[in-house]
């Protein structure tokens, strides 16, 4: 402890005195290869379309997707994760369109697979951009049913690692699904297809410009998730979430929303040293370019920092709709 009249003999600021001794102390560096770009597809041709409440976010078209990817590949992105927008004339209460193995977004892995062989894709396992009622699950007496559900899901899964996904995402939040998709993949031969678990995804406010982007806003029409996503009061139940999934065979697990839940990232790669991701999601996003917009905050310099404050809380990698933006940043 210090006290009045005692010269400092401990000076941290002297690491901090040079750009030099700052880079041979730096804790966290953030690269490429932490980074996981989400980009989102539509169906038809022609330019992208613009994401209104996600400024520089578009929706693709396949094609648009494919050459997207390809610049995502060559600054060092490892893994891209497709979203698809389907047109609201295929969605229907029982979801149907996600067992269609010619829907959107299996076509979209199939092309990319083709381009880009050497490039991780990752697929999102859920029923919301396909429900008319716009929730993650089939609705039975007013309430998503969780088991009827995850057979569906198990299906999706299955149809997506045949169009090409290395990585599949199940961000549904039903009991039991990661060990139902798990068997799934396991008995129709896909064994090395990874899953990455939302593990302790909660019902937040800050997937409202993603549900503009995917169209599953208008839908959902301001119905609530909290019958399966997680009460963000809650910390201790996020461990036992990502417990049950690495016990249902997760290889990898995910907290989202990010800047939110620095805490359940850390107390996650505390409690189980797995593999752990974090979604800096799209309300985050939206927070930080808005404020940017405004000329409130320096994009890029707040964007490297919460990038580098995920890392700090124990992240092995970060989805983030600035991914490209970054990648290019970090390879100036
Ligand atoms: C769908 C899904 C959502 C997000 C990713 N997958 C939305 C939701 O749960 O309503 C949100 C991502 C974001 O906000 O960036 N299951």
């Amino acid at each position: 402890m210090m006290f009045p009249g005692h010269f400092p003999d401990v000076r941290l600021r002297r690491s901090r005195r040079w750009d030099w001794s700052r880079r041979l102390v730096r804790e966290h560096i953030l690269t490429p290869s932490d980074l996981i770009l989400p980009l989102f597809v539509r169906e038809g041709s022609g330019d992208p379309e613009p994401v209104p409440s996600m400024p520089e976010v578009v929706r693709h078209t396949i094609a648009g997707v494919v050459e997207t990817a390809r610049q995502a590949r060559d600054l060092g992105i490892p893994l891209v994760a497709i979203f698809p927008a389907t047109d609201p004339s295929l969605k229907t209460p029982e979801a149907d369109e996600a067992l269609n193995p010619d829907n959107l977004v299996c076509r979209t892995l199939r092309a990319l697979k083709a381009e880009l062989p050497n490039l991780g894709l990752m697929a999102d396992v859920a029923l919301d951009p396909y429900s008319s009622h716009g929730h993650d699950g089939l609705v039975r007496d007013g309430d998503v049913a969780n088991d009827e559900t995850v057979q569906v899901l198990a299906r999706q899964a299955v149809l997506q690692a045949r169009a090409g996904a290395d990585v599949i995402a199940p961000s549904d939040m039903m009991d039991g699904r990661v060990g139902a998709i798990r068997k799934a993949l396991d008995a129709e031969g896909f064994e090395r297809v990874i899953i990455l678990s939302y593990a302790a995804k909660y019902a937040s406010a800050f997937y409202g410009p993603f549900r503009d982007a995917v169209g599953s806003k208008g839908s959902l029409g301001g119905a609530s998730k909290a019958t399966y996503q997680m009460d963000p009061a809650n910390g201790d139940e996020a461990l036992r979430e990502v417990a049950l999934d690495l016990g249902e065979g997760a290889d990898w697990v995910m907290v989202k929303p990010g800047m939110p839940c620095l805490d359940i990232v850390r107390r996650v790669k505390e409690t189980f040293a797995a593999p752990t991701f974090a979604y800096q999601v799209s309300g985050e996003y939206a927070m930080l370019h808005a404020a940017a917009g405004h000329g409130w905050l320096d994009l890029d310099a707040v964007v490297l920092e919460s990038l580098t404050a995920f890392k700090r809380a124990g992240a092995d990698g970060v989805l983030t709709y600035f991914a490209l933006r970054v990648a290019r940043l970090l390879n100036r």
